[in-house]
């Protein structure tokens, strides 16, 4: 598997901020923890992962913008390049000691993501891709599950947190998944869920609320694995509705139908 120069650049930058989040991870209960907001959690690991990663990137690429989950936001002055960047997706799994978190780097040109790394440091699994080239869980290129029906599948799931106002809206949409799907599971990381989906371990998933950094490179993965990914309405503008539905050509249509069926009325 042949990497570019700047996929490398994507590659060195995540497996630093991973090395710095590991160990952080060893003694996460020395952090400093702030609270953005209900269950919307952000420490020193996040922050300094962010930095190791802008620093990375913007050496590597000075004219690029820059727009990361922690701020510090840059415009740049070539228009048509942007890092998205998550420097740890999963806090509240990091926090408790949940293995399941992840760095997550992509690379926006003209609107369309064309790179993308996501590093689980505690797994050691780096998934990358490059738009046409395939995705890969390390040396492992990848393929999306070929299950074509919902009740041999398993579905991942983004649950939503304690500040959001969609635990309503997500439970409808859990009971109907809940009765056609063989299985639904919630890591707790987007970006994980949808590498999962790449990397066939889940057939699919769904999850509103989402922001840019933590579904930009998933959704690279996902495409390159051969999968299929939308938003709610069946459009592509994930980025910004931060709605994903997705899984190989057959599931994602099957979940799109039963996640949007209405509210039962008994
Ligand atoms: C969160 C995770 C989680 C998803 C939330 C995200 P963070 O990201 O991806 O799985 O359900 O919507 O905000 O805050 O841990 O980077
Ligand atoms: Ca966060
Ligand atoms: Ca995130
Ligand atoms: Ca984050």
């Amino acid at each position: 598997m042949a990497r570019s120069a700047l996929l490398n650049v994507m590659v060195q930058a995540a497996l630093k901020a991973g090395k710095s989040l590991s160990r952080d991870f060893g003694e996460v209960q020395n952090l400093q923890v702030s609270v953005k907001g209900p269950g919307d959690f952000v420490s020193q690991a996040d922050l300094k992962a962010q930095k190791i990663i802008r620093d990375e990137l913007m050496k590597a690429r000075p004219t690029y913008g820059f727009l990361g989950e922690e701020g510090d936001e840059i415009k740049g002055t070539d228009g048509a390049h942007r890092w998205i960047v998550d420097p740890l997706d999963g806090t509240t799994n990091f926090l408790h000691g949940i293995p399941l978190f992840a760095v997550s780097v992509a690379l926006e040109r003209n609107g369309e993501i064309v790179a993308g790394v996501t590093f689980n440091p505690a797994t050691d699994e780096l998934y990358t891709s490059e738009r046409g080239g395939g995705a890969f869980l390390n040396d492992r290129r990848l393929r999306v599950a070929s299950r074509r029906v919902l009740s041999d599948s398993v579905i991942g799931c983004g649950i939503p947190n304690l500040g959001r106002g969609s635990h309503g809206k997500f439970l409808v949409e859990l009971r109907h998944a809940m009765g056609e799907a063989a299985g639904i599971r919630s890591l707790g990381s987007a970006a994980l869920d949808l590498a999962y989906v790449a990397a066939g371990r889940f057939d699919g998933f769904w999850e509103t609320g989402l922001s840019p950094w933590d579904v930009a490179a998933g959704i690279l993965f996902v495409r390159e694995a051969g999968g299929f990914v939308s938003d709610f309405d069946g459009g592509t503008d994930m980025l910004n509705t931060g709605e994903i539905i997705c899984g190989n050509e057959h599931i994602q249509k099957a979940l799109a139908e039963v996640v949007k069926r209405p509210i039962p009325t008994k």
